[in-house]
């Protein structure tokens, strides 16, 4: 059964927003694990636009499942990480002007940087992953950088308008599972994943964890985190 990664990124969005201290994301950390998370994820951003330093020195104090950092391989960000020493950490691109991650890391053509932050992430315990298109070149090379896991950028599927265009899209990542499978790289998937989007992939057993964020937080408004949490985990359960 796969796992739900539970993202907490836009709790401290709304915090942002008015420059308050609350609401707390290490409060929706807790509620989403006592609901079921198997993982908490935040994305510390060089702009710190969310999530800042504090959050994840204080999300990794209390979390008892495991904390994924989301973050630039950046030699400021990987100081980070290696002082907090997060279970795993997820390498991601980051523009400053995007509203959110736009895509997978080119692996063509940042090969050497990635190759060099997983090497030093692991040897400091850190598990590594990387956030790529579900994109079969993308991920040979990932293999042979020896990360541990991929991430699947889900998000060109999620975001599709018409049901041809979400039918390739849903076909590209099948088939960039089954190959990271094969290649025994532990399979991940997220971006723009929502409480419907979530149900195609039934049957897809290669992924082994959903790394969701936006859709639950939002659900949470009305529901609470604790429930928004159980829905997508019941959802999960059932693929
Ligand atoms: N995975 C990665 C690598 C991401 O950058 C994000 C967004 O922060 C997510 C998963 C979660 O995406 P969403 O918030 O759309 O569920």
């Amino acid at each position: 059964m796969a796992q739900l990664a539970v993202n907490v990124d836009h709790i401290a969005t709304l915090r942002q927003a008015r420059g308050t201290r609350y609401p707390e994301p290490v409060a929706a950390a807790i509620a989403a694990e006592t609901a079921g998370a198997d993982g908490i994820v935040v994305h510390l951003r060089e702009d710190r636009r969310h999530i800042n330093e504090r959050d994840v020195r204080l999300i990794k104090q209390v979390v008892q499942s495991k904390l994924i950092l989301e973050m630039a391989a950046s030699s400021e960000m990987l100081g980070i990480a290696m002082d907090i020493k997060p279970d795993c950490v997820t390498l991601v691109p980051e523009k400053r002007e995007e509203l959110t991650t736009e895509g997978g890391l080119d692996l063509i053509t940042h090969q050497d940087q990635i190759r060099e932050a997983v090497v030093n992430l692991k040897n400091s315990g850190i598990a590594t992953s990387i956030f790529i298109d579900p994109d079969l070149e993308q991920i040979k090379i990932a293999h042979k950088i020896d990360t541990d896991m991929i991430e699947i950028h889900t998000g060109a599927f999620c975001d599709a308008r018409t049901a041809s265009r979400k039918q390739k899209e849903f076909i590209r990542i099948v088939n960039a599972a089954k190959m990271g499978v094969k290649l025994k790289l532990e399979v991940n998937a997220g971006h723009g994943i929502c409480y419907n989007t979530i149900k195609a992939f039934k049957g897809l057993d290669e992924i082994s964890e959903f790394s969701i964020g936006h859709s639950i937080v939002s659900r949470a408004l009305f529901t609470g985190m604790e429930q928004a949490v159980r829905d997508m985990k019941q959802l999960i359960v059932a693929l």
